[in-house]
């Protein structure tokens, strides 16, 4: 892998630029402009902020997921004589990643869409700073094996899995074992509802599931964190950035998130990667590996924190977190199908058609209905996702009569 130095200015493709991890790489990237140039922005179907964002940024290509909302977009760049060449689709996306002018790639679109384009960006070769955690939940050992073949690099942006890359040593892919790590530990805030009793989820609304007490996050990823299922794809994706094995990796319930994960090593030492709760902080770091960059980040203040909490997760309270670790034993696709089956009922609950403590159970039903398979191909992946999202769906509109009756 080349070095910043060596290389001179960096292009930047940041997928999903439109969302939380996409507005925080920008902020990034624009307090570093002398060592990035940004190729290209992409979104789904947030034409106007993706507007705003060409406007500013003056990127080569913006791509949109939504074809209508992509015309729109085309003569509105025309018009403005912005040098912005409009992309349209998935297509768009593998083209953005591939362009040889780009050499880092900012994998920041939420769920299974992300997979692709991500997974097209280890096939040619990119600096990956991953974000979308789900890609390597549903294909872990397919992305890593395309990362490995064609000498792509993979950077950790989940903050939890940024700090732990902070505290391992630099020849951790030798294995676990060999470089003396004993336990990776997570840390989780436990989200808004850790104190809530369990009888009292049936009628918490999105608005209060988004609201987490640390982090502004997408909706997706804020409504994960409240079930803890975001731990739990965590744990998943720790197991594949670090090969590590399921007892290798544990939780504990850490509220104030400024450690953001440990590693622990055989002769009894435990290293921490602290700092306040700002994605800028991971985004920098991975942005700038293996130099370090300006975040834009508040120093933290130990005095004022005045001290630390650590207690252990209680599982009952957290199904999801549960269930995560239970495919993750299972292997095969049951990742996949538990990866499904929860943005299928998050998008319900966050559509107002399903309860929130009905997620975990949506998960579990599709998990029960499911044929586990191995197998690494991508098509085997995209089979067991479709086939999940079908049995998920069935099952929301069932709890949903239910639950109207
Ligand atoms: N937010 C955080 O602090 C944080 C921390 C750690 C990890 N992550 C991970 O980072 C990823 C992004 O999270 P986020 O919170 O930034 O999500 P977000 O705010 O919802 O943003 C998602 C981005 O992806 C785009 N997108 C959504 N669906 C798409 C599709 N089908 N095709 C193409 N683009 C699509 C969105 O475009 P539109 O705006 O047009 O919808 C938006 O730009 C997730 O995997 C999450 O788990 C996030």
């Amino acid at each position: 892998m080349k070095r910043q130095a060596d290389i001179g200015v960096i292009g930047v493709s940041v997928l999903g630029s439109t969302g939380s991890i996409g507005e925080h790489t920008l902020d990034v990237l624009a307090r570093n402009s002398d060592r990035f140039e940004i190729i290209a922005l992409t979104a789904a179907r947030s034409a106007d902020v993706l507007l705003e964002q060409c406007r500013r940024f003056r990127p080569r290509f913006a791509v949109l997921s939504d074809a209508q909302a992509g015309e729109q977009l085309a003569k509105q760049l025309a018009a403005q004589d912005l040098p912005t060449e409009l992309l349209i689709g998935e297509a768009g996306l593998k083209r953005v990643v591939a362009l040889p002018e780009v050499e880092c790639v900012v994998a920041g679109i939420v769920g299974a869409a992300g997979l692709t384009p991500t997974l097209h960006a280890a096939r040619h070769g990119k600096r990956i700073l991953l974000a979308n955690k789900e890609a390597l939940v549903m294909a872990g050992e397919l992305l890593l094996g395309a990362v490995r073949e064609h000498g792509a690099v993979l950077l950790p942006v989940d903050s939890e899995h940024n700090a732990i890359f902070q505290c391992l040593p630099s020849d951790f892919g030798r294995g676990l074992e060999q470089v003396g790590v004993t336990e990776i530990v997570l840390t989780a805030s436990g989200g808004p509802f850790r104190d809530h009793a369990p009888g009292e989820l049936s009628s918490v609304t999105p608005e209060q599931a988004c609201a987490h007490p640390n982090w502004q996050m997408g909706r997706k990823i804020s409504v994960d964190s409240a079930t803890m299922m975001n731990k739990g794809l965590e744990v998943i994706e720790a197991r594949w950035l670090f090969a590590a094995r399921a007892e290798q990796l544990s939780v504990v319930m850490h509220r104030e998130s400024i450690v953001h994960s440990l590693v622990r090593f055989k002769d009894g030492s435990m290293l921490a990667q602290m700092g306040n709760p700002d994605m800028r902080t991971p985004i920098a770091n991975a942005l700038g590996w293996p130099q370090r960059i300006d975040a834009g980040v508040a120093p933290l203040d130990l005095a004022a924190l005045g001290g630390l909490t650590f207690e252990p997760v209680d599982m009952t309270r957290f199904p999801c977190l549960r269930i995560a670790f239970e495919a993750l034993a299972r292997g095969g696709t049951a990742a996949v199908v538990v990866n499904a089956a929860n943005e299928v009922a998050v998008q319900a609950f966050l559509d107002r058609k399903l309860r929130f403590d009905r997620i975990h159970e949506i998960i579990e039903r599709t998990l029960a209905d499911s044929n586990i398979v191995t197998g690494t191909t991508l098509d085997t992946v995209l089979d067991a996702d479709r086939e999940a999202r079908r049995h998920a769906s069935e099952h929301v509109a069932r709890y949903a009569e239910v639950d109207a009756a």
